[in-house]
C-alpha cells in the first residue's frame, strides 16, 4: 500500500509523476485552491499534503489533521503554516529554499530598475501613441549605479540582491536582527546599520524579511516619511510587511518617488490607491516565477513529502524538533 497524499493545487507535471510513483495521490489539478471545508474533507485519511502559500494551516486547522505526517509547502516562505503548532502535533513542515534565491533576486532587481528608470510608464507612453518627439527630460528617472541600496533581511535572497548591487557599483547597507557572517559582509562590502539609518540613507530599499509578528508593517507611514523623496521601495517578500494603504498615500503625495511591488496584503486584491498611480510597478507575486525555478520548487516539495513518508529526514525540514527521536 502506498501512503495517501493530497496535492492541494496544480504543480508541475514531473512532480506529480514522481508523487504517483511513490504515493496514492489525490491531486486537485486546478489553480483555484481549496476552501477550508474542502481542504478539511480531502485531507482526511491522508499522510502528507503538498501545499501552497494560499493554504492556511492555522493552529485550529492543524489540530484536526489526524494522520498527517508532513506538510510540504511549495514555497520558501511558510507564513501560511503555524510551524510551532505543527511541531506540537508532531507534523513535519518543509519548504523550498535555495532553488529560488537567484530567480527572486533577479526579479527584485528588475522591479528596482523598472521603477527607477520608469520602464512601465515608458512602455505605456510608446504603446498608446503619445510619443511624438524626443525631449531632454522625457521620463527622466533615478540613477541606480553608484547609489545606496538598503536591504532589510540579509538572508539568502538579501545576499543575492546585494551581489547584484555590486555589479552596479552600489553601496549596500543592511539591517537584520541576525547580522550576516563577517565573511559575507566583507565579500559583498556590506555595512550593518540601524533601521532608521537605513531608511534615511538609502536611495533604494529592498525587503527580504520573512513575515512574522515582528515584521508585520515593518514599513508604514512613519518609515516612509524617513525615506528620501527620491527613494524607491521594492517588496518581493510578503505583502503585510508593508502597510499598503500608507504606501499608496506616500506615493501619491510623493513622500517617496516610486515603488516596485510583487506581494500584497490581501492577494490577489490590491489596495485601490496603488492602482491609480503611475509611480509604482506592480506584479502578481511572480518573483520566483521562472519556468526552471517553479519546476524545481514543485519537485523539491514532492521529494520532501516522499522522504518523510519513507521515514527519511526530509532535506528541507523547518522543524527538526518534530523529527527528533525518529532518525
Ligand atoms: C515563496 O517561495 O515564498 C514565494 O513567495 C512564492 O514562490
Amino acid at each position: 500500500m502506498k501512503p495517501p497524499v493530497l496535492v492541494t493545487k496544480r504543480i508541475y507535471p514531473e512532480a506529480i509523476a514522481y508523487l504517483r510513483e511513490h504515493t496514492e495521490l489525490d491531486y486537485a489539478e486546478s489553480d483555484d485552491g481549496m476552501a477550508a471545508e474542502e481542504l478539511a474533507r480531502r485531507i482526511r485519511g491522508k499522510q502528507a499534503v503538498v501545499s501552497q502559500l494560499t493554504d492556511k494551516f492555522t493552529p485550529e486547522v492543524l489540530a484536526t489533521l489526524d494522520g498527517i505526517r508532513v506538510i510540504a509547502n511549495v514555497a520558501v516562505g511558510y507564513d501560511n503554516i503555524d510551524v510551532p503548532a505543527a511541531t506540537r502535533h508532531g507534523i513535519l513542515v518543509t519548504h523550498t529554499p535555495d532553488v529560488l534565491t537567484d530567480t527572486t533576486a533577479d526579479f527584485a532587481f528588475t522591479l528596482l530598475l523598472a521603477a527607477a528608470r520608469r520602464v512601465v510608464e515608458g512602455h505605456h507612453y510608446v504603446h498608446s501613441g503619445q510619443w511624438t518627439k524626443w525631449r531632454v527630460d522625457l521620463l527622466v528617472g533615478q540613477d541606480v549605479h553608484h547609489r545606496t541600496l538598503g536591504i532589510f533581511g540579509m538572508g539568502r535572497i538579501g545576499q543575492a540582491v546585494a551581489r547584484r548591487a555590486k555589479g552596479f557599483a552600489m553601496r549596500v547597507i543592511y539591517h537584520d536582527a541576525r547580522p550576516a557572517p563577517e565573511v559575507v559582509e566583507s565579500e559583498l562590502g556590506l555595512q550593518l546599520v540601524g533601521p532608521e539609518q537605513l531608511l534615511r540613507e538609502s536611495d533604494f530599499v529592498s525587503l527580504h524579511v520573512p513575515l512574522t509578528p515582528d515584521t508585520h508593517h515593518l514599513i508604514g507611514a512613519r518609515e516612509l516619511a524617513m525615506m528620501k523623496p527620491t527613494a524607491v521601495l521594492v517588496n518581493t517578500s510578503r505583502g503585510p510587511v508593508v502597510d499598503e494603504a500608507a504606501l499608496a498615500e506616500a506615493l501619491e503625495r510623493r513622500v517617496i518617488a516610486g515603488a516596485g511591488i510583487d506581494v500584497f496584503e490581501r492577494e490577489p486584491r490590491v489596495e485601490p490607491g496603488l492602482l491609480k498611480l503611475e509611480n509604482v510597478v506592480l506584479a502578481p507575486h511572480i518573483a520566483s516565477a521562472s519556468v526552471d525555478t517553479r519546476r524545481k520548487m514543485s519537485m523539491m516539495a514532492a521529494e520532501n513529502a516522499v522522504a518523510a513518508l519513507e521515514g527519511r529526514r526530509p532535506p528541507n525540514l523547518l522543524n527538526p524538533e518534530a523529527w527528533a527521536g525518529r532518525g
